[in-house]
């Protein structure tokens, strides 16, 4: 495989794939893995063909590199929408997609170590707004065990075909007729947090020991239910006086904040709440990070 004219070896080429939709997609097509129907698209008639053979707007373009957040993906709903979009001449490369009807978003985590051993993470769901993640719930709720052990084989086949080491993120649509994948993180990813307060061993711990080849820990849940809201900066700059007030206002909750600097909506901490009632904790994460937020001050 090259990319931009550099030869990759073939350990690392799940890291390129996970930087490259369009390679990343590529690849998946030829391990047969489920993917929404898609294409390489650099004009708007190329989009409008791509509907024209068996989709319908609206579509979703993605820019193949560089994209985060939902940055770089767009939907569009008509040819001219496609043309503004592939003008953008500091995107490398484009891919158009079909819009999939999910009922949910959910992620496959594996760890994969050299030596071939790996372990599978409860199947995750993750609630996106804006093609941001804003929470995430393990185990995904009622996900029928059949389901579970269908999307824990589809990333832990990938970590294998690709000869992952460390962390692996499959990132699926859930849909009546099964998962489809939509992108791979090839590192401790957000929808993994959850496992530090939830988890017997977290992502962090068996990404190292995955690096260097230990044995891995048990990526069982210690919870029947745990919940991770994303703290995405709001109105408050300074979160410690807000931070205290969350800390003792509740002390199940576990507040993890990341010492950045807060802008509007970049992710800056989460909370973490573990117990058996998704309502209960549901509530009670909200109401943090809300007040975290300053959207909220009681
Ligand atoms: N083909 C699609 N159909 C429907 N929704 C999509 C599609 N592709 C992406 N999305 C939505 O946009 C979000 C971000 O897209 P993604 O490809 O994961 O980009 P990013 O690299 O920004 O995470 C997804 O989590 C999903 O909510
Ligand atoms: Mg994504």
């Amino acid at each position: 495989l090259e990319l931009e004219g550099v030869a990759v070896r073939p350990g690392a080429e799940a890291l390129v794939f996970a930087q490259d939709k369009g390679l990343m997609r590529q690849r998946l097509a030829e391990l047969a893995m489920p993917l929404p129907r898609w294409r390489r698209v650099s004009r708007a008639s190329e989009v409008a063909a791509f509907v024209a053979e068996g989709s319908s707007f609206p579509v979703v373009l993605k820019a193949t590199r560089g994209g985060y957040d939902g940055k770089g993906v767009w939907v569009v709903h008509d040819p001219a929408a496609a043309d503004e979009i592939l003008a953008h001449d500091q995107v490398p490369g484009f891919i158009v997609e079909e819009m999939v009807p999910f009922t949910r978003e959910l992620s496959a985590m594996v760890a994969r170590s050299p030596s071939g051993q790996a372990v599978a993470y409860p199947v995750v769901q993750t609630v996106q707004r804006d093609g941001i993640c804003h929470e995430v719930y393990a185990p995904a709720p009622g996900i029928d065990p059949e389901h579970a052990v269908a999307a824990q084989q589809v990333a832990l086949r990938i970590a294998g075909e690709l000869d992952v080491v460390g962390m692996l993120a499959v990132e699926m649509f859930d849909t009546p007729a099964g998962v489809l994948v939509n992108e791979l993180a090839m590192r401790p990813h957000n929808s993994g947090h959850w496992g530090i307060d939830g988890a017997v061993t977290s992502q962090f711990e068996n990404h190292l020991r995955a690096v260097l080849d230990l044995p891995l820990g048990d990526p069982s849940a210690t919870a029947p239910v745990t919940v991770m809201v994303n703290l995405l900066g709001g109105d408050l700059t300074d979160l410690y006086p807000a931070y205290l007030h969350c800390m003792a206002r509740d002390p199940g909750l576990k507040l993890h904040m990341y010492g950045k600097v807060v802008k509007p909506g970049r992710k800056v901490g989460h909370v973490t709440a573990t117990g058996t009632a998704l309502d209960d904790l549901l509530d009670r994460t909200r109401h943090a990070v809300a007040y975290l937020r300053g959207d909220i001050d009681e």
